[in-house]
């Protein structure tokens, strides 16, 4: 601890330096936990948003009820853009936003818990596929519910004739990836909704990387198969803002299929000295910066704007595909839908191909199944497809034994 306050430039120049040390977040090196688009005009507005909502506090909608409004915009913009049915008559929100996609996939599991409780289920249980973020799991394990894991078939995709017959009278939701982290694949929406539907228990899609990446697939025509809610059966949703939508940490957006059930989420508790507190999220304060930028990012782009990207970004993805699968001895996992990529091989140990990539400056994920490699590609990577499949092609003809480096998400 430092008795003597230190000078701004010092403490300034300080932070830089250790920055220096990590990946560069702006730049094109780093395949996923940030979405660089490379355009200083988006990150311009995000900082001009972001330094005037720098103190404020989105917990009370009454003391700040403009800044409220902008976070009720936000949430019926992206509800209007994964066709969240809306009931003009209606005074209630959709849904709310929360810090992040862990928070959307936390206060979900607890909505459908609670509904199944109210039925009667004895032990809530989640239907996860096992490709499903590890944030279903962490639900189960906050809410005291059951986490079965699906399956996945041979394409990495939801079995779902496994997840009927692993149905029981407990289990309450099932989930499915629009697409999934660890191999950017879209699970049978349809199917599994379906069967949600029949069994009349929820039916969460992740969205939270799909979220703002499917809708503008679909507008610039390609083929894509349902799966907001358009979908029956569908009963909530998960998109993420602070991922394909552009704007720093801290927003994503959770939807429900039915006006009601937003209010199953919200915590309210009026038995202390200072009156009514009722909570949408698990925060209590919690910044209201990153719901302004959101806000101001899907303003500003407009769908116009955000489909722009989106055929940039699947011009580099294809790219970056072809050039994969010209190289001999590795391939793409399954059949990806959009900018995430896992490679996998029968004849490369493509983990000891991930450090001569790591000692060339690239920053590549690591996968356990299938044992292979994984990337998130984002806007700025239209610049590095190039140097990046030329190392990769370097690397896979030359490399020794890996290092062993653990494989890790966070
Ligand atoms: C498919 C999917 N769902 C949920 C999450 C969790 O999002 P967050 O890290 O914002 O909590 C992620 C994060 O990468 C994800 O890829």
């Amino acid at each position: 601890m430092n008795e003597q306050g230190r000078a701004v430039d010092e403490v300034l120049a300080d932070l830089d330096e250790r920055r220096a040390q990590d990946p560069d977040v702006h730049g094109s090196r780093l395949f996923g936990l940030v979405y660089p688009t490379g355009r200083t005009d988006l990150e311009e507005l995000a900082d001009s948003v972001y330094k005037r909502y720098l103190f404020a506090n989105a917990l009370n909608p009454l003391k700040f009820p403009e800044q409220a409004r902008l976070e009720t915009e936000l949430v019926q913009w992206v509800a209007e853009l994964v066709h969240r049915p809306m009931n003009a008559t209606s005074k209630r929100s959709p849904g709310s936003t929360t810090s992040g996609g862990t928070e959307s996939i936390l206060m979900s599991m607890l909505v459908n818990r609670e509904r199944a409780l109210a039925r009667g289920v004895e032990r809530p249980t989640i239907l996860a596929p096992q490709t499903a973020h590890p944030a279903y799991a962490k639900a189960a394990h906050y809410f005291d519910m059951d986490y079965v894991r699906i399956p996945v078939d041979d394409g990495y995709r939801a079995d779902v004739n496994a997840a009927r017959s692993l149905i029981t009278e407990n289990t309450c939701v099932i989930v499915a990836s629009a697409f999934t982290y660890p191999h950017g694949i879209l699970d049978p929406v349809t199917e599994l909704a379906g069967l949600a539907g029949e069994k009349r228990i929820g039916c969460h899609v992740d969205a939270c990387i799909g979220g703002f990446v499917l809708p503008f697939l679909e507008q610039l025509g390609r083929p894509i198969a349902p799966w907001d809610f358009r979908v029956e059966g569908v009963t909530e949703m998960s998109v993420d803002v602070h991922k394909y939508g552009y704007v720093p940490k801290g927003v994503s957006v959770l939807l429900h299929a039915d006006d009601d059930w937003f209010f199953d989420q919200v915590f309210f508790y009026d038995e202390w000295a200072s009156g009514l507190y009722a909570t949408p999220g698990v925060a209590g304060a919690r910044p209201a910066a990153p719901v302004a930028t959101a806000w101001a990012m899907t303003q500003h782009l407009g769908t116009d704007g955000y489909r722009e990207i989106v055929a940039d970004l699947c011009q580099t993805v294809d790219r970056m595909r072809a050039g994969i699968e010209a190289i001999d001895g590795i391939e793409i996992v399954g059949d990806p839908i959009g900018p995430v990529l896992a490679l996998r091989s029968s004849t490369v140990d493509l983990h000891a191909v991930g450090d001569v990539m790591d000692d060339r400056g690239w920053n590549l994920n690591r996968n356990t199944d299938p044992t292979g490699l994984h990337m998130m590609l984002s806007p700025i990577h239209r610049e590095a497809v190039d140097a990046l499949l030329a190392d990769l092609a370097e690397a896979v003809a030359h490399h020794g034994d890996s290092r062993g480096k653990e494989v890790r998400y966070s």
